[in-house]
């Protein structure tokens, strides 16, 4: 395995175009198109990395497979009465659907989806007992108390959240949200600013393989955590997924920040990171890179 990662690490930059990284939030903007990181947790215990495995990166989007096995663990099945689980074939902030589907969005994945998650674990508690619960979530899958939110890239991006708030206003309209939409994108802001390593990101996935024996806390049911990376095979790239299906063959979710958690059912959890990103809004480098991983590894699970 060892290898095979440093193979990638090493090849990987090869084609001068690294994607653009995400223009806006401030402080991803100005992140080092040059780097490059892969962890990957083995199911049966053995992890390897290469490249800029420790260096820190914002997990973005990538919070949102935390923050709906969250809501899950507090109001159960019941979630799908807000959102649904088809991909939109839209792009993760679009808006388009949320009219013509009474302000249910397709999926927890999406922008909208997300923020309907947000809003039910918010429920009941403030946006800071709300965000230390995920804080906790999170920790506990990677065993590791070192990971926080950067505020910095929370007020950077409810700066610039005009459309994030205008799709919260519109399920608002729609009786679905339930918060305060003030407290509720805070919160969202919040839990996608949340700082991680390829190292820690990998070892946090775990809890997807489905509680294998002496492979960190069982935070989830096993049939809850083959419905997660059912979602995130078919909606964690948005308008990429068939894409990265096609490519790679593994459920996987990104973030703007260009980091990609990805899962091979009962191998592995993989995380890779390269803050440019292509056309879909994901990493360019790791989804080339996880399309190589697949290759050497046949972890396709096609
Ligand atoms: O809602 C937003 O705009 C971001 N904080 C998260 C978006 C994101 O990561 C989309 N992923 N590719």
């Amino acid at each position: 395995m060892q290898d095979i990662l440093d193979h990638i690490t090493a090849t990987i930059g090869q084609n001068p175009d690294r994607g653009k990284t995400a223009r806006y939030i401030p402080d991803l903007a100005n992140v080092d198109l040059d780097q490059f990181g892969i962890a990957v947790c083995l199911a049966d215990g053995r992890e390897f990395q290469s490249g800029d495995a420790a260096t820190p990166f914002s997990i973005q989007s990538i919070s949102k497979v935390f923050a709906v096995a969250l809501a899950l663990g507090k109001v159960g099945d019941s979630l799908w009465q807000r959102v649904g689980r088809e991909p939109s074939g839209l792009a993760f902030d679009s808006i388009m659907l949320l009219e013509r589907e009474q302000g249910r969005p397709r999926n927890p994945f999406i922008n909208a989806g997300a923020i309907v998650t947000t809003d039910t674990y918010l429920e009941g508690s403030t946006p800071k007992e709300a965000l230390g619960g995920l804080l906790r979530f999170v920790r506990d899958a990677a065993g590791d108390g070192n990971i926080h939110i950067n505020s910095a890239v929370a007020r950077g991006e409810m700066q610039t959240a005009d459309r994030n708030f205008a799709l919260a206003h519109y399920m608002r309209s729609h009786g679905n949200l339930t918060q305060d939409p003030q407290h509720t994108m805070g919160t969202y802001c919040h839990q996608c600013a949340i700082d991680m390593n390829c190292i820690q990101l990998a070892r946090a996935g775990r809890f997807l393989l489905g509680g294998i024996e002496g492979l960190g806390p069982r935070l989830v049911h096993k049939t809850r955590a083959r419905r997660i990376q059912a979602l995130m095979m078919t909606c964690g790239h948005y308008d990429g997924s068939g894409d990265f299906a096609f490519r790679v063959g593994l459920p996987g979710k990104s973030g703007v920040g260009g980091g990609i958690l990805v899962i091979a059912p009962g191998k592995a959890s993989i995380a890779v990171w390269s803050p440019g990103l292509n056309a879909y809004g994901n990493s360019k480098l790791g989804t080339e890179a996880m399309e190589a991983l697949a290759d050497a590894t046949d972890w396709s699970v096609f």
